[in-house]
C-alpha cells in the first residue's frame, strides 16, 4: 500500500522516500497501536485528576454508542448452507495448502514498480506484468470463464462478475499487483530468497506475500471457490487491480477509475474495499481498524531569487541566507496539531476508550469526558500528542525535505529553493495549508524587500525589490485529504463491513457472541489506490483482514526484508472476502 513517496515511518513520523532500508509501515492500525499501547500506560501514571465523577452515565452511553457504533456479527442467511460448506473447506489442511500454492506462485513472479517508471508502452519494465497475468489465467480457470476481464491501460485488470439484479449497486474490491522493489544489497538478509514464494508449512515468504498479493489473490481465491460451489451473485461484483499503487497509481488506478466512471457512473458502487488497516490486540481487546480517511499532501517549493554577482562585493543577505531565514521561520511556527471532535481519529480514540479492556480507568474516563468537556479534550490531546505518531495523525505536518542553492564558491547565488512536504490533516485542505504557508512568510518577505508571489497570486510588491520570493506546488501533485467515509449507525455499508469482520473472526476461531472483536474507524497516513476512486462511491474503506497480533511494529515485513504472511491468516482473508461477497449479495440496505 501507499506509494513510496507517500510513506512515513510510523515510529518516527518521518517521510520515507525510497524502497526498503529500514522498518516502515503503511498501516494506520499499527501506528495507532504503537501510540495507544504506550500512551495509555503513561497517561495512566500521569493523570492527576478524575473526570469520572462528572459523568452522566446514560446520556454519555448514548453518545459513545454514536461515536463508536458496533454492529452485530453478520452471517449469510440465504446462502447459509453454501457458506457453511465453504467454511468446512476452508477449515481443511488441503485448502491451506491450495491457498499457499496460489499465493506462492503469485509471489514468484516479480512485479516491481520503480519510482522513475515511464508510461506504459515506453518503459519496458512494465512487461513484468505479462507473465503475472498468464499466471492468473492459469490459476483461476473458472474466473476466466465466468467473469468479464477488461485490460485497462494494458496492465490494469478490471473483472466484472455480473449479478442477476441490475438494480443493486455493485460491490467494488480493489487490490494492487505491483510490489516495492527488493533492494539488491538486502537480498542476503532474507531467510528465503525474496521471490521464492516459499511455504514452510506455516507461512508464505517473499515480497508481495502481504502487500498486496495476499489481497489480490485472496479476492480471486474467494471468487474461484464461490464459483466452484455454483454461487451466482444477484449483486454485481467488480475487482479493480492497479499495477503502480506503490508509485501513486497514475498508470493503473487513475485509468481504472476513468474506465469504471464511464461504465458504471458516479457514486455507482455500494461499497469499496481496498487494502489498509488491520486488526490487532490493543490493551487486551482485539480491535479492527479500517481506514475511513487518508491525509492529503502538499509539497511547497519556496524559491528566493536575488541579483547575482561576484561574491567579493556581497550584499548583507544572499538568496541562500534569506531562504535560511525563511526556513527557520517555518520551523519556529509549526502547524499546531489539535485533537478535534468529529474527526476520524477522535472516533478511533473513542472506540479504544470504550472497548480496550485493559485501558487504565482514568484514561478511559478522560476519553469519555472529552466528549463534552473542552478541558478534558485538551488534557487528552496533551497526553496523546507526546507521541510523534499521534501528532502526525491528528495534524498537518511539515518537513523541509529538499534544499538547493548556489553553483560556485565565488559567485553569488541567484536562486535558492527548498521543498516542504506537508501531510494534510483530514479536517484541513490544500487551500488552508497554502494560505498558512503564504502567511508565515508575509512579514519576512517585506523585511527582505522581496516581491512575493504565492501559488499564482501576487501577495506583495516592492518599489525597489531586492528580488522575488515565490511559493508553488512543487510537482503540481497536491492531494486533498480523502472524503471521510460515513460510519454512523445509519451507514449500512459500514455496518455490513463491521458485521462481516466480526463473523469472519468468530467463525475462523470457532467463537460465538459479539465481544470477541470490535471495529473502530481509523485513518491512513499514507495513500492507497483509492485516491483515484473518490467519485465512484462515498463508502470507501481501506481494510486488509490481517491479524496484527499484539505486535506494535511492522509484523509482516512489509516493504522490508522477510515479508511473509501466515498461511492461516491468508485463509482467513479468503474467508473474509467470501463472507463479504455473500453478505453484500444479501443486503438490501447498502444501495
Ligand atoms: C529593505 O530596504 C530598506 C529600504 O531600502 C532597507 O533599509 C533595508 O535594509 C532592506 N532590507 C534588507 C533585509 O535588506
Ligand atoms: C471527481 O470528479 C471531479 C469532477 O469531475 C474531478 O474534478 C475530480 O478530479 C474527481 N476526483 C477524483 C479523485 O478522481
Amino acid at each position: 500500500m501507499a506509494s513510496s513517496d507517500e510513506k512515513v515511518d510510523f515510529l518516527t513520523g518521518a517521510p520515507v522516500v525510497r524502497a526498503p532500508r529500514s522498518k516502515r509501515s503503511k498501516w494506520t492500525a499499527l501506528g495507532l497501536v504503537a501510540l495507544l499501547a504506550t500512551v495509555f500506560a503513561v497517561a495512566f501514571l500521569h493523570a492527576d485528576f478524575l473526570y469520572g465523577k462528572f459523568l452522566s452515565a446514560t446520556s454519555l452511553t448514548h453518545t459513545v454508542a454514536k461515536l463508536c457504533p458496533q454492529s452485530d456479527a453478520l452471517y449469510p442467511e440465504n446462502n447459509a448452507q453454501l457458506w457453511d460448506s465453504l467454511g468446512s473447506d476452508f477449515d481443511e489442511d488441503a485448502f491451506t495448502t491450495r491457498a499457499a500454492a496460489w499465493l506462492g506462485g503469485a509471489v514468484r513472479i516479480p512485479t516491481e514498480a520503480y519510482d522513475d517508471m515511464g508510461p506504459v508502452g515506453e518503459d519496458e519494465r512494465w512487461e513484468a506484468f505479462v507473465p503475472f497475468h498468464a499466471y492468473l489465467v492459469q490459476s483461476f480457470p473458472l474466473i476466466h470463464k465466468s467473469l468479464t476481464l477488461t485490460k485497462v491501460n494494458t496492465y490494469g485488470l478490471l473483472y466484472e462478475w455480473k449479478g442477476s439484479d441490475d438494480s443493486l449497486k455493485p460491490l467494488l474490491l480493489a487490490a494492487h499487483q505491483d510490489v516495492v522493489p527488493v533492494e539488491p544489497e538486502t537480498v542476503d538478509q532474507w531467510d528465503y530468497p525474496p521471490y521464492s514464494g516459499y511455504y514452510d508449512g506455516k507461512s508464505i515468504w517473499g515480497r508481495g506475500s502481504s502487500d498486496d498479493k495476499s489481497g489480490l489473490i485472496g479476492i480471486l481465491a474467494s471468487i474461484e471457490t464461490l464459483l466452484e460451489k455454483g454461487f451466482e451473485p444477484a449483486r454485481t461484483i467488480v475487482l479493480a487491480s492497479g499495477f503502480d499503487e506503490e508509485i501513486s497509481g497514475a498508470q493503473g488506478a487513475r485509468h481504472l477509475s476513468d474506465a469504471m466512471l464511464k461504465k458504471y457512473g458516479k457514486d455507482s458502487f455500494a461499497l469499496l474495499v481496498d487494502e489498509g488497516g488491520i486488526f490487532l490486540d490493543i490493551e487486551g481487546s482485539v480491535i479492527a481498524i479500517p481506514g475511513i480517511a487518508e491525509k492529503g499532501k502538499l509539497d511547497t517549493k519556496v524559491k528566493v531569487m536575488t541579483a547575482g554577482g561576484h561574491s567579493s562585493i556581497p550584499p548583507a543577505h544572499t538568496s541562500i541566507g534569506t531562504l535560511a531565514r525563511f526556513l527557520v521561520e517555518y520551523e519556529a511556527n509549526p502547524i499546531e496539531p489539535h485533537l478535534e471532535r468529529g474527526t476520524p481519529i477522535y472516533n478511533t480514540v473513542q472506540c479504544v476508550g470504550q472497548y480496550a479492556k485493559n485501558l487504565p480507568a482514568l484514561l478511559r474516563a478522560l476519553i469519555k469526558t472529552s466528549i463534552y468537556s473542552d478541558r478534558a479534550l485538551r488534557k487528552l490531546e496533551a497526553e496523546l500528542i507526546k507521541y510523534p505518531i499521534f501528532r502526525a495523525l491528528i495534524g498537518t505536518t511539515q518537513a523541509i525535505d529538499l534544499v538547493q542553492g548556489g553553483v560556485k564558491a565565488n559567485a553569488l547565488p541567484e536562486e535558492a529553493w527548498a521543498l516542504i512536504n506537508h501531510r494534510i490533516a483530514t479536517q484541513s485542505s490544500v487551500a488552508a495549508v497554502q494560505q498558512r504557508d503564504t502567511d508565515v512568510l508575509r512579514q519576512l518577505a517585506k523585511e527582505f524587500n522581496l516581491t512575493y508571489t504565492a501559488f499564482g497570486s501576487e501577495i506583495s510588491t516592492e518599489d525597489d525589490p531586492a528580488g522575488t520570493l515565490t511559493l508553488t506546488d512543487a510537482f503540481g501533485t497536491a492531494l486533498e485529504p480523502a472524503p471521510v467515509t460515513p460510519v454512523g449507525e445509519d451507514s449500512a455499508p459500514w455496518q455490513l463491513l463491521s458485521g462481516t469482520i466480526k463473523a469472519t473472526y468468530n467463525v475462523h476461531r470457532g467463537l460465538n457472541g459479539e465481544d470477541n472483536i470490535f471495529v473502530s474507524p481509523g485513518i491512513m497516513t499514507g495513500n492507497t489506490d483509492t485516491r483515484h476512486y473518490w467519485n465512484l462511491t462515498r463508502h470507501i474503506v481501506r481494510y486488509s483482514h490481517y491479524d496484527g497480533g499484539n505486535s506494535v511494529s511492522n509484523p509482516n515485513g512489509i516493504h522490508t526484508v522477510n515479508e511473509y504472511i501466515l498461511a492461516d491468516n491468508f485463509v482467513e482473508i479468503i474467508r473474509f472476502f467470501s463472507t463479504l461477497i455473500l453478505n453484500a449479495d444479501e443486503s438490501r440496505d447498502i444501495d
